[in-house]
């Protein structure tokens, strides 16, 4: 049995200073990970944490250092791919041990039973993300390699259209390419990704695909063409991805009702 803990667009920014100038995502992430540690005997154990982008806002060294500092009481360890918000060098910097020292932030790692994949989609500079020629050759040849092995494969920017439209104008630009090669593969997978700050569930080239929620905010579900752009500033959880067997994914709330009470 394998389980990674999948928290995503935790958005920190330096000490003293809001998201927007409206929100507290230090105080949003102290919490999560408080709530977490509360209820570890009751999910069992975890293997590792997963952090599928935008752990920061605003790309500064400082809130890689208080990130960090942040998700240090889960004493897991701690795998991070970028997202739009995140800053290639000062991430690197930051998380040396597991990160490639040049070139795109792709990483593949064995945990427990399963190769966890990460891939960059960041262009920094813009809210859309790409693949690169190069990372779309390191996602085939992780791919090709395998074994039976099953596989977790995150990336930041969903390789699907969510629907809002704001959000699909910065989406994946080449969804296209990652579905070839994906559609490659027919092992046990399951992708993940972040950015839409919602849970999403949907199927890519024959596999399930699942975004998680953010810890400080999330986006209103509007598929009208002029839906308001912006945040709402409601709190939510993350995932909880387990192989045994089979993948199962749950959706982990601290925002639950009184109980429990007797049936
Ligand atoms: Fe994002």
């Amino acid at each position: 049995m394998t389980a990674i803990l999948h928290i995503t667009d935790t958005h920190i920014v330096r000490e003293g200073a809001l998201v927007s100038g409206r929100l507290d995502s230090a105080d949003a992430l102290e919490r999560l990970v408080a709530w977490i540690n509360s209820i570890r005997a009751q999910i069992g154990p975890v293997d590792a944490v997963l952090v599928s982008g935008d752990l920061s806002d605003d790309g500064s060294v400082e809130s890689y250092a208080r990130f960090k500092r942040l998700v240090a009481p889960l004493d897991l360890p701690i795998h991070v791919i970028p997202g739009n918000h995140d800053a290639r060098a000062p991430m690197r910097h930051a998380f040396a041990s597991h990160l490639p020292a040049d070139g795109p932030l792709n990483w593949e790692q064995r945990i427990g039973g399963i190769r966890l994949i990460g891939l960059d989609t960041l262009v920094e500079g813009q809210g859309a993300g790409t693949l690169s020629a190069e990372s779309l050759t390191f996602l085939e040849s992780a791919l090709s390699a395998s074994d039976a092995t099953p596989v977790l494969l995150a990336l930041h920017h969903p390789p699907f259209a969510c629907g809002i439209r704001f959000m699909d104008d910065i989406g994946l630009t080449n969804a296209a390419d990652f579905r070839d090669l994906v559609a490659c593969f027919d092992g046990p997978m399951r992708i993940v990704c972040g950015h839409i700050h919602m849970m999403m569930v949907t199927d890519v080239a024959g596999h399930i695909a699942i975004s998680a929620p953010s810890p400080c905010s999330t986006f209103a579900y509007d598929r009208r063409p002029d839906a308001p752009v912006g945040f709402l500033d409601q709190r939510d959880g993350c995932l909880l991805h387990r192989w045994d067997g089979a993948f199962q994914s749950i959706r982990l709330n601290p925002v639950a009702g009184a109980g429990p009470f007797p049936f």
